[in-house]
């Protein structure tokens, strides 16, 4: 059995990752390509649980080290019961967020540690990283400007414009770190182009 690749798409709040999701899954499945969509921090029941500990704006303030921990305790459970099996029998996986989530946000947004980033993710994931990365990327006002007409804010969202302006160039780090595996889409374009765009840096992996 040939093993799937793993996509991951990334970006700031309120950049389209949604319908851009959705999206990728319709072109991967007009190439026939049997497909897994799925997201973090969640996934698994358990891991959907920790979302809610994770995203709950009226819980007791949450140390930045449980929240760390939190997100790679959920992708533990996540990478065991569903990316790894998922990824063995074939399928590929489409996931929403991974851990260039948590360079941005916990590395760029609270100013933890990289090197204690890095550590976890190899422990949690030994070897596993995405074959593709999507990182959708507007700036933040444009972003924050969508996520607020969606309404109530989750414990993140309710963060102010210097957190988010942390994590949008943590994530242009990652870019820069990793240029072979993570691909910049402009989001602040009309939808169309941004589909175009997405599509052109697909095409490697389906040739
Ligand atoms: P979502 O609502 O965009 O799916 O993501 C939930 C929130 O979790 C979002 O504000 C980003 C945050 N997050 C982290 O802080 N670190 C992570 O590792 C992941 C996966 C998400």
């Amino acid at each position: 059995m040939i093993r799937g690749k793993f996509i991951t798409l990334e970006g700031g709040e309120g950049v389209g990752k949604t319908t851009n999701l959705e999206f990728i899954k319709e072109h991967l499945q007009q190439h026939h390509i049997p497909v897994v969509v799925t997201r973090e921090p969640g996934g698994t029941l358990l891991a959907e649980k920790i979302r809610r500990l994770l995203l709950d704006a009226d819980s007791e303030p949450l140390a930045e080290q449980a929240e760390l921990l939190l997100m790679f305790a959920a992708r533990a459970q996540h990478i065991k019961h569903v990316i790894d099996p998922a990824l063995a029998q074939g399928n590929w996986v489409l996931c929403d967020r991974f851990t260039d989530a948590t360079y941005a946000y916990q590395g760029g947004g609270r100013n933890m540690k990289i090197s204690t980033i890095e550590w976890l993710e190899n422990f949690v994931q030994g070897s596993l990283r995405p074959d593709l990365t999507l990182l959708l990327d507007a700036p933040v006002e444009i972003g924050m400007e969508r996520a607020r007409k969606r309404g109530a804010f989750d414990r993140f969202e309710a963060e102010k414009q210097s957190f988010f302006e942390r994590v949008r160039r943590a994530y242009l780090l990652q870019l820069e770190l990793h240029p072979e595996r993570i691909k910049l889409i402009k989001a602040n374009q009309p939808l169309c182009d941004v589909q175009r765009a997405i599509v052109d840096n697909m095409r490697v992996l389906l040739r």
